[in-house]
């Protein structure tokens, strides 16, 4: 296995505390001997409190069960005076947003000073229209500054925002809009991605039909097409917002007022509503995003994700805004008008660090090294990649023919529920090794266990857990602190389980094998086999289905559902496609079953459990591995199933 060392380098300019690995050892030791101390004292460095905290964390991963962990609980402070006021006096003509549209070279730049008037505007109307601290905002956007700008307002006047990735279906909105009883809604008229209009609003009338609750919805003007509207509720963003003062005290808050709500699928058909505070959250958003990427003051970074993913919000909103960085916002697809637009970007841009997914590199790299040598990449200092195991063959193209063998590395894991990088390379300070998540975070210990919860000390293989609090992670599920206790606190006694798998070598490096429960990630998008379940066997034409994950070249994996007919129905190709028509109402337009298998049954145990373990096997091709079978309750099931699978 070959081993990259750090580039030697002069690191000048940086705003991280860890430069080399001394520096990483020194920082990781204080944080777990002393991580109240550390903590505060990073930010009190980082973050700007209108009451400055004195108490780091109260509760531990077993007194969570009763109640929530908290973090600086006697500080007070508004996110916004961090991410925005402070950068508009220090450096108000530095970039804070710049984006690009749809189309190569549609440009606008926001500085710290207009964002600062943008946001404060933004408040006012968001106040006028009745909105108050504690109350909940959907925001239903595509990547236009606005949808940042929205964030920022709902954050400035205390109300707490969920983020609806726009590909999700009128149904999965309007389950989240009910889930957080919200009172308002953001959206724009439509979106703009790859040359197609995304019909936002239509989307959100549908979601909204017969809804009470939502008293407003503020509409962005994107497109200029002509949208339905609703004269009592439909409100447009340029009236509202054009028409307001530009200055807006931010209401202060404590610690550990909820941010935000992000819904992420997990093992059962309902989605959950991770939350995440004002001050643990930013703190560990700011400090991350400094040291893994060793920000520095003149860099452009840029973050591919959309602000719809947990990625968004910590890489290219609160984050890099907390650190007073320029952030790229990027509307468009990595093909869009071409396999080289990422590159043609960081040309015109200079963009220093560039952050992706491991899906988008394969995808790229399926163009071949043409798209990329077109255009000058010199500019790039770190590349990152998040979201999914990045295959070492993806790792070695993005390190030599992105990065020009003069880049780091940084594969960065972490989680919705941790709010930020966990386990990660820091960009000057850790070797690599492609397909190596590496080294924890300071203030992380994970800790790998065997199925009985046993520990594991040197390298092994395990289920990946955390043993301490960090002041990022998640305090709560919206409305349903039971559900948060024994989904990530009950499998492993006081430890946070990941839900993913792990592997740990000789140098005490991590290797993430991926999910070990019922939760799919395709093309980086996390979605539940359960919630596939559920929209397939709404179909008439189907009585069962099961559905499972198979390594997908491109994506990671892809989704494999078998389906059972009822009685007296055809599943015949037609009626399939139709299945993944209802996928689509149900969940989303980025939710799709790559292969259908008709099967005449399902495996089951004789207590009617399926056996999923035997679906996973047929499905990567490897049914002739099924091993011990003889506690099913009808073997010829599987035979069957064996034998209607198809490579292909
Ligand atoms: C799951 C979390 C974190 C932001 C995007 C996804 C997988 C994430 C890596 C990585 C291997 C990774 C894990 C994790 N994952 N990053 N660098 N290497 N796996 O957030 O939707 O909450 O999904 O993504 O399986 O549990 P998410």
């Amino acid at each position: 296995m070959s081993m990259y060392a750090v580039p030697d380098r002069v690191w000048a300019g940086s705003q991280s505390p860890i430069i080399t690995p001394d520096d990483f050892r020194r920082e990781w030791f204080r944080a777990f001997y002393d991580p109240d101390g550390f903590w505060l004292d990073v930010t009190r460095r980082l973050i700007h409190w209108q009451k400055a905290p004195t108490e780091g964390a109260y509760g531990d991963f077993h007194s969570v069960k009763h109640s929530p962990i908290t973090w600086f609980a006697d500080g007070r402070l508004n996110v916004t005076e961090s991410c925005v006021d402070r950068h508009a006096e220090a450096q108000p003509d530095k970039v804070a947003i710049l984006w690009e549209g749809d189309e190569p070279g549609d440009v606008r730049r926001l500085t710290y000073r207009e964002l600062h008037r943008e946001v404060c505007k933004t408040a006012n109307a968001l106040a006028a229209l009745g909105l108050k601290k504690g109350e909940r905002v959907i925001l239903y956007m595509g990547m236009v500054p606005e949808a940042a700008i929205a964030m920022l307002a709902c954050a400035r006047l205390g109300a707490i925002h969920s983020v609806v990735f726009g590909g999700f279906s009128a149904e999965a909105l309007r389950d989240r809009v009910r889930d957080c009883e919200a009172e308002m809604v953001i959206t724009q008229d439509e979106g703009l991605r790859g040359g197609r209009v995304i019909p936002l609003k239509q989307v959100c009338d549908e979601a909204l039909e017969g809804e009470h609750g939502v008293r407003k919805v503020l509409v962005y003007q994107r497109t200029g097409n002509p949208v339905g509207w609703k004269p009592d509720r439909d409100v447009w963003w340029h009236e509202a917002v054009g028409g307001a003062s530009d200055e807006r005290p931010a209401t202060p808050v404590e610690a550990e007022h909820p941010l935000f709500i992000l819904y992420t699928s997990g093992s059962t058909g309902r989605p959950k509503g991770v939350v995440h505070t004002s001050g643990g959250y930013l703190t560990y958003a700011a400090y991350t995003h400094r040291v893994v990427f060793d920000l520095r003051d003149d860099d452009v970074y840029a973050c591919m994700a959309d602000v719809g993913w947990i990625t968004g919000h910590s890489y290219i909103v609160y984050g890099p805004l907390a650190n007073g960085a320029t952030t790229f916002m990027f509307e468009s697809t990595p093909v869009y008008p071409d396999a080289g637009r990422y590159w043609d970007m960081v040309a015109r841009h200079k963009i220093t660090v560039f952050y992706t997914a491991p899906t988008a590199i394969r995808a790229l790299a399926a163009h071949g090294e043409g798209p990329v040598k077109a255009h000058d990449r010199r500019s790039l200092r770190v590349l990152g990649t998040v979201g999914e195991p990045i295959n070492p063959e993806a790792w070695e193209w993005y390190y030599n023919v992105v990065g020009e063998g003069r880049c780091n590395i940084v594969d960065t894991w972490w989680q919705t529920e941790t709010g930020g990088i966990s386990i990660s390379p820091i960009a000057p300070a850790t070797a690599t090794k492609p397909g190596a998540a590496t080294l924890p975070m300071p203030g992380i210990v994970p800790q790998i266990v065997d199925e009985q919860g046993r520990v594991l000390r040197g390298p092994g293989q395990g289920y990946l857990c955390i043993a301490y609090p960090w002041p990022g992670q998640a305090r709560t599920v919206w409305g349903d602190h039971a559900r948060f206790f024994t989904t990530y606190f009950s499998t492993y006694d006081g430890k946070y389980f990941t839900g993913d798998g792990c592997h740990r070598d000789e140098d005490g490096y991590h290797w993430i094998t991926g999910r070990v429960d019922d939760v799919l990630n395709v093309s980086g998008h996390r979605m539940g086999t359960a919630e596939f379940e559920a929209a397939l066997v709404f179909a008439e034409a189907v009585a069962e289905a099961a559905v499972v994950g198979y390594p997908h070249p491109v994506k990671g994996q892809g989704v494999y559902a078998y389906v059972v007919a009822q009685p007296g129905e055809v599943l015949d190709t037609a009626a399939l496609d139709a299945l993944n028509a209802i996928v689509r109402q149900r969940i989303g337009a980025h939710a799709r079953v790559d292969r259908f298998q008709v099967v005449p049954g399902l495996p089951k145990t004789r207590s009617g459990k399926v056996m999923r373990r035997i679906l996973r096997k047929v499905a990567e091709g490897r049914g002739d591995e099924l091993g011990d079978t003889s506690t099913l309750a009808d073997p010829e099931v599987v035979e069957a199933i064996r034998a209607g699978y198809s490579p292909g």
